[in-house]
């Protein structure tokens, strides 16, 4: 196990059937090992610094209906709201005065948003804010839609793969959706000039040690400059609401292998891996994690927006989770900086 943790490290990459033998055999001594090494490398590329991004979620309308996403349309429970450009530009005054300088618009794929009211939201964030960067997460899109967005001034785009094996893709998303055009859109944003994120959940239903290691080849492959993994959780208004969640350390486990596989890459301790452990996100960090995302949405809406249950901070406002992430960080060891974390190749 070592041996193969040291190639990786060495090389930044590994054989697939290394990655499932590492998945399978993995024990807490040598998980330790991995983490110290991914540590190592964060460190040489971020030193203690930890980046921030604002987090706007600002619809939990969606025209899809994932089978593990708790804003799916077939959830008839959900309370749905949307934001008007301004309720955003409010949410950025917050969030710049509290020291974030990227924000990440978030939300289902809502279609009552045109092209032109994104690229005005987006051009208004850049008036007045001109030093921050802005982030997309709306889902799939066509490439004339990116380019738009581009050309307005966004700067990153995330859009999780989910997994880059076709019939677990399909296992857990309607017919209407597939991998070939999920990945269709990654490679578009990519050619547009986007810094682009993608990622996975750990532990989704039909997830096999397999399919994993198709994620990180994937990964690999695809070369992002951001990589999005968090446990999945259930949600109860959904078809998966009697699975079980995903884990924590094999979550910390696959944070530290894509660090070693992408030195450089964007990595954050994500709001689920912080809801199924107290300390997910400090052990995130100490895996190899180098962002945190605090919630910047309204106080009022922030319960609405539930990918899955029992989610954390949804009562915070935007100031105290801020406050709580820096002591979090400080005490392990690493600070929160006033800056746009961009990716340096
Ligand atoms: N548990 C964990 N993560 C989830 N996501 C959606 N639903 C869940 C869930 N039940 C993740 C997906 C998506 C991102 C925005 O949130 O990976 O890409
Ligand atoms: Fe939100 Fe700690 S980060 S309360």
């Amino acid at each position: 196990m070592k041996q193969l943790i040291d190639k990786l490290y060495e090389k930044q990459q590994l054989a697939k059937d290394e990655y499932i033998h590492i998945l399978n055999n993995i024990d807490a001594a040598s998980s330790e090992y991995l983490f110290e090494k991914a540590r190592e490398v964060s460190r040489r590329s971020f030193g203690t610094s930890i980046y921030t991004r604002g987090l706007i979620e600002f619809t939990n309308y969606c025209r899809n209906n994932c089978y593990y996403c708790g804003i799916g349309s077939g959830n008839k429970k959900a309370d749905r709201y949307r934001l008007s450009r301004e309720d955003i530009l409010d949410c950025c005054k917050t969030g710049y005065e509290l020291g974030f300088r990227t924000f990440v618009l978030q939300g289902g794929e809502d279609n009552h948003y045109s092209d032109k009211d994104i690229v005005e939201i987006i051009t208004s964030i850049k008036q007045d804010y001109p030093d921050c960067a802005i982030t997309l997460s709306t889902g799939e899109k066509s490439s004339s839609s990116y380019q738009k967005y581009f050309e307005a001034g966004a700067d990153r785009y995330l859009l999780r793969h989910e997994t880059a094996n076709d019939e677990h893709y399909s296992r857990l998303h309607p017919e209407s959706l597939s991998l070939a055009d999920r990945k269709r859109c990654l490679y578009s944003l990519k050619e547009i000039g986007f810094q682009v994120g993608t990622g996975f959940m750990v532990g989704s239903p039909y997830q096999t040690t397999a399919t994993l290691a198709e994620d990180l080849l994937f990964i690999k492959e695809f070369n992002p400059h951001m990589v999005g993994i968090g446990p999945f959780i259930p949600h109860s208004e959904t078809r998966f609401a009697s699975e079980a969640a995903g884990s924590l350390e094999l979550t910390l486990v696959l944070i530290a292998l894509i660090r070693l596989m992408l030195p450089k890459s964007l990595i954050p301790a994500t709001t689920a891996l912080g809801t199924i452990n107290p300390q997910g996100r400090e052990k995130g960090i100490l895996a190899g994690a180098n962002v945190v995302m605090p919630n910047l949405s309204p106080v009022s809406v922030r319960k609405k927006y539930s990918l899955y249950d029992n989610k954390i901070c949804t009562g915070e406002e935007a100031a105290e989770c801020r406050f709580c992430l820096a002591g979090r960080m400080e005490k392990i060891g690493y600070q929160l900086v006033v800056d746009r974390g961009d990716y340096k190749g």
